[in-house]
Parts: structure tokens; sequence; C-alpha cells
């Protein structure tokens, strides 16, 4: 026997110097779930470990994780200011908007605050578009996520991540961006998002879930599972749009996407490693059957090694705190 792959498993010292794959600090983004209220603090039952933080809270948080090396952040507002076309998420009031410019001014270019833009959060019917008669109408929407974008890049957002899914909100978010003097705002793209039912667990937190008016599910604008081909043509699209950075979404069953898309992309790939992922991932902690540590670092590596630059995690913080990297 000659090739013996054995021999460079030998020892903790071999694997760590011919690993294929490694993982950074700085790649991960966490997450944050931002309200009115500047003094909440409220767990989220749906994802443990993660609160409704107003202002105060968040700034203490993001303080305490920059020690750790969580230098991004993914902020998404959350309100009970709905209405049908979504435009409280265009205020400078709002609550993601205020927390960007609390975080940027205490912390400048230390940190990378990134925010999320859709409608649904902030629609009564809480689909990510505007709806007419029955449908979630793209040319509607496309105003009002540019507005939501410049609104977030007026309060200092670094980087704009639409995650609606319309097509060609990305041109419109740039070229709003560009006219109003925010050329030097970067664009994450939800580029493959599909319509999952591993996001169960985030819209209870952002109270985002559709309700009876418009169509029942996100099918209609969110990506078809079965498909891998569109989710290439749909990186294409964001990047000629504009798009900075692309992302696929969810990351775990979908690392098949994310080989596909970092073939073909000449640009910075995102995962998210969405709540439902989150959920499973803490539920085989919870039952004992697997080691925390162990499961995220596996997680994390999984999804690097599939193509990903960029990690998107509820795990972030935790694991910089707790050295699991
Ligand atoms: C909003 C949005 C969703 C997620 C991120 N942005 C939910 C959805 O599309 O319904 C999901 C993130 C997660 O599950 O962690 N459009």
């Amino acid at each position: 026997m000659s090739d013996r792959p054995r021999r460079l498993r030998r020892t903790a010292a071999m694997r760590d110097l011919c690993a294929e794959t490694r993982l950074h600090p700085s790649s991960l983004i966490q997450p944050h779930f931002v309200v009115p209220d500047d003094k909440a603090d409220h767990p989220i039952d749906a994802l443990p470990g993660i609160s409704h933080m107003g202002v105060e809270p968040l700034l203490k948080r993001v303080e305490t994780d920059l020690e750790y090396g969580v230098r991004s952040v993914l902020l998404f507002g959350v309100t009970d200011d709905k209405h049908p076309e979504g435009r409280s998420g265009e205020h400078a009031t709002a609550p993601a908007q205020r927390a960007t410019e609390a975080l940027k001014k205490r912390f400048g270019e230390d940190l990378t605050v990134m925010t999320d833009v859709c409608l649904c959060t902030y629609t009564d019917h809480g689909h990510c578009g505007v709806i007419k008669a029955g449908k979630v109408d793209n040319e509607l929407t496309l105003p009002r996520l540019a507005a939501q974008a410049r609104s977030l890049a007026e309060a200092g957002a670094d980087v704009i991540a639409p995650s609606d899914m319309m097509d060609g909100r990305v041109r419109a978010i740039r070229c709003e961006l560009d006219e109003h003097g925010f050329g030097d705002v970067a664009i994450m793209a939800y580029a493959a998002k599909y319509a999952s039912s591993f996001y169960g667990p985030f819209r209870e937190a952002a109270d985002s879930a559709p309700k009876e008016v418009g169509p029942k599910d996100r099918k209609t604008y969110q990506m078809d599972y079965r498909n891998s081909l569109e989710a290439v043509r749909e990186a294409m699209l964001d990047a000629e749009e504009g798009a900075d950075i692309l992302m696929v979404k969810p990351a775990m069953p979908y690392l098949d996407i994310i080989a596909h898309v970092k073939a073909n992309a000449d640009r910075p790939l995102a995962a998210y490693l969405v709540s439902g992922e989150y959920a499973m991932v803490n539920l085989l902690v919870r039952e004992g059957l697997a080691k925390e540590a162990d499961i995220v670092r596996e997680h994390f590596t999984a999804v690097r090694r599939a193509g990903a630059d960029i990690l998107i995690t509820y795990h972030a913080r935790k694991a910089l705190q707790e050295g699991w990297l």
C-alpha cells in the first residue's frame, strides 16, 4: 500500500497543517433584531441566545462582541408600525436607521454595519413587496425598496442587503444610492434566496410571516428549491446590476448551490446559516446528541468548504466568545 491518506491525519498538528479550509473571525456576520424601545432587551423564544434589542443594549452588546472579534453586524428592524406599502421602513426614526446611526457614531470604521432591506417586517400583510390585485407587484415595490435603502444609507449603513427577491431591485437600489451621493455604500444581494421552510424561527422573531392578504406563501418571488441553474442566473443578474457581494440562503441544505455560484461568480460570496439551521443545531445540543462547539465548527466549515467566503450566523458571537474557531 503506497498511498495512505491516514498518514496526514496522525496528529492534530499535522491535520491543522494540511487543512484545506480555515475559519477566520473576520468572515462572520452577526444578525441583530432591533426594536423601537431604546431600552428593550427581550430574549426571542424562537432563537435562543438572540434578543429583541433597543439601541442601548445593542450598543453594549456590540461593544463586547467587538472585543471577541465580531466586526460585522446585519440589522433587521422589527416594528408594529405596519402599512400596506411598508413605508415605515423608510423613516429616519425607524429602529434599524436609529441603530445604524448610533452604531456608526460609536464604533466608526471598526464595525461594518449591514442592514437588511425588505418590506416584510413593515407591511401589514407580511409580504416582501407591495400587493396589487392580490399579487406581489414588482414595479410598485422597487421604489419602496430604493427609498428604504437610501434612508439606511443616510443613517450611515456600510452595506445594504436586499432580501426581497424582486427582479431589478439591485439596479433600482444602486441607482438611488448613486444619485444621492452614496456611491461608496456597498450592496450585498440575497441573490439566490429560496422559498424555504427553514425561515420559521426568523419569521416569528421579525413578525414577518405572510398573513391573510395576498399569496399564502413567498413562492412567486423566492426561488424554487428544485432549481440550481436558476441560482447562477440570479447571481449573474445581481452582479450585473451592481451587487458587490452575492449571497446564497439557506446554507447547509444548499451547499451545492453555494459551490455552483462560487464557480461562476467573480465577487465575494456569503451564505446565510438561517434561523432553522440554528434551531436544528441547538436542538441536537439541547438533547445531548452533539457537542455545541464541535457541531457549530462543522456547520461553519462545511459551508466554507462549499465555497462561501462570508458566513452570516446567529452563532457568530458565541463562537468567537468561546473560541470555537
Ligand atoms: C426577509 C428575510 C427573511 C430572512 C432574512 N430576511 C425571511 C423570509 O424571507 O421570510 C430569513 C433569515 C432566517 O431565517 O434566519 N425577507
